[in-house]
Formats: structure tokens, sequence, C-alpha cells
């Protein structure tokens, strides 16, 4: 496994890759890797016969205020467990490397950047689009892999990707969980052991929906309803948003009468928890009705 800083060094590792008639991956990520990113570094190995991986905390989707300077990080580990999955290339650029002083244009995700995260972290997916518009623009993959645990980043990403017409597959990876069934995270640490305890309401609210879902309760309100009040029984937590949305445009939905994404952001302490699932009407599920 090769590990490279420049821009210049990776583009000269894919070509030669490319060379060699490889088909090539790119799994982009903030380092402090998890079990959440290695199911999606399986997921590139199983696709491609050369996979990338960046590892680049990108200080442009962090807001003012948020954890870039404390946001975890360790590369020899991450080094250590990508090496044993058999990633090719690991790209480590600096943030001095990847913008230039000057740089002055970003990629604007338009409407779709601006509800839920978007709406609480302002500019983050104006910062997501363009770093990996330029990650795309290094490496050039066939296929890029990205998680359903940032469940809107996944569709802000497919959007700039159909927009920019830009030659890449976008492949998601469904969310890795803990066994107590919180979604992984590399912002996890942070939680203490109270904390983790109170976080555990998040994915419960989710399973209150899609248990309420199950017994035919399709309208959307009830179902967001049902999500608060599991979250509203844990006071160490403070909800930011409940919302059942259409999977793709992420719009809330009034009924669930086709696949939609129920969707969840919290605080406890300082850390901030998303999670999501899809809900799938028992009707679609069992294939009487069409999406
Ligand atoms: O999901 C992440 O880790 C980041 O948002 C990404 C996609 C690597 C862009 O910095």
């Amino acid at each position: 496994m090769e590990r490279v800083g420049s821009k210049a060094e990776a583009r000269k590792a894919v070509a030669d890759a490319r060379a060699e008639h490889k088909t090539v991956a790119l799994v982009p990520t903030m380092g402090a890797l998890h079990d959440g990113h290695l199911a999606l570094v399986r997921a590139a190995c199983a696709r491609a016969e050369y996979v990338v991986v960046s590892v680049f905390v990108n200080p442009t989707q962090f807001a003012p205020g948020e954890d870039y300077d404390t946001y975890p990080r360790d590369i020899d580990h991450d080094m250590e467990l990508l090496a044993a999955e058999g990633v090719d290339l690991v790209f480590t650029p600096s943030a001095a490397h990847m913008y230039a002083e000057d740089a002055s244009v970003t990629v604007e995700p338009g409407p779709l950047g601006n509800r839920w995260e978007g709406e609480v972290r302002s500019g983050h997916f104006a910062g997501v689009a363009t770093v990996v518009t330029k990650l795309l623009s290094i490496v050039r993959p066939d296929i890029a892999f990205f998680g359903e645990k940032d469940y809107q980043q996944l569709q802000v990403v497919r959007r700039v990707v159909a927009d920019l017409d830009l030659q890449v597959t976008v492949a998601s990876h469904p969310i890795v969980r803990d066994r107590d069934g919180l979604a992984l995270s590399s912002r996890n640490v942070y939680l203490s052991a109270e904390e983790r305890a109170a976080a555990h309401a998040v994915p419960a609210a989710l399973d209150a929906a899609a248990g309420a879902l199950a017994w035919g309760e399709r309208d959307a309100r009830v179902l967001e309803r049902a999500m608060a009040s599991v979250l509203a029984e844990e006071p160490a937590l403070a909800v930011d948003y409940v919302a059942i949305v259409h999977p793709a445009s992420l719009e809330p939905l009034e009924t669930v009468d086709r696949p939609a994404r129920a969707l969840v952001a919290a605080r406890v302490g300082a850390t901030r928890l998303i999670d999501n699932c899809e809900l799938v009407p028992p009707a679609v599920a069992e294939g009487e009705v069409r999406a």
C-alpha cells in the first residue's frame, strides 16, 4: 500500500493503475476510521481492482465554532486498518495543499444543501460538495463510495455528480451500528458513558417510526410524533429535527405511501448525533404498490 500527500502523486499512481487497465474506486474519508468506513472499503475492494482511500479532515465543511481542531485524527492507526483491507493507495493531502490560498470557486449544492443539516450547519454542504468534487477530479475513479449514515451528504453528492455530469458511479453502503444500536461515527468517541446511554434514544426513535409504519400508520406527522415522543423521554437530548422525507429530494412527506426516509438529529452534551432509516410501507414491501 502506498501513501501519497500530493495531488500529482495521487494522479500518477492512479494513471499507472489505469495503464494496467484496472478499475478504480475511491472511498473519501476524514480518517478516525471505524467499521462503518471499513465496510465501504470492503465494498470498494469487491467492486474495483485499484482502491484509493482519501484521509482528509476538510476544513471548509466545518462551520466556525465546530470541532475542526479537535476532530479525532489517528493516521497511523488508519494506515494499519487500510493496509489490512488491501487498499492500494491512501491519499493524505494537507489543507494547504488541497486549497490554494486564493481559491475562490466553490460548488454550491442548491436547495438540497440548505435544509436539515444545512440549516443547522451553514455552509457545510458547500464544503462537502467542493472537496468531493476536487477529490473526484484528482482521482477520477469509476466508482466512489459513501455511507448512508450521512444520508443528506449522500444525496448532495448524487446531485453534484448528476448536475455537473461527473463520470463516476456513486455507490452507498448501509449504516453500520454498534451492538447497542448506535450508528458508528468518528464523533462517538466524544460521548461519556451517560451521554452514550442517552444517545440510544436516537435509533430507538427510528425504530418507533418503522414499528408504527409496520402497524399501518402512514401519516408522516403521526410517525414524526412517535419519534419525537421517544426522544422526549431522554432529557439529556436536545432535538434539532425529526422528519419523514422523500428519499432523494429530502422534502417533507405528508403520507408514507412509498419508500421514504426518516431523519433524526439531536445533541447530547457537546456532541451532535444524526441518524436515519429507510421506511418502506408494508404494501410496497409486499410488492402490492409500486414506488
Ligand atoms: O463523510 C465524510 O467523511 C466527509 O464529509 C467526506 C465525504 C470525506 C468529505 O470531506
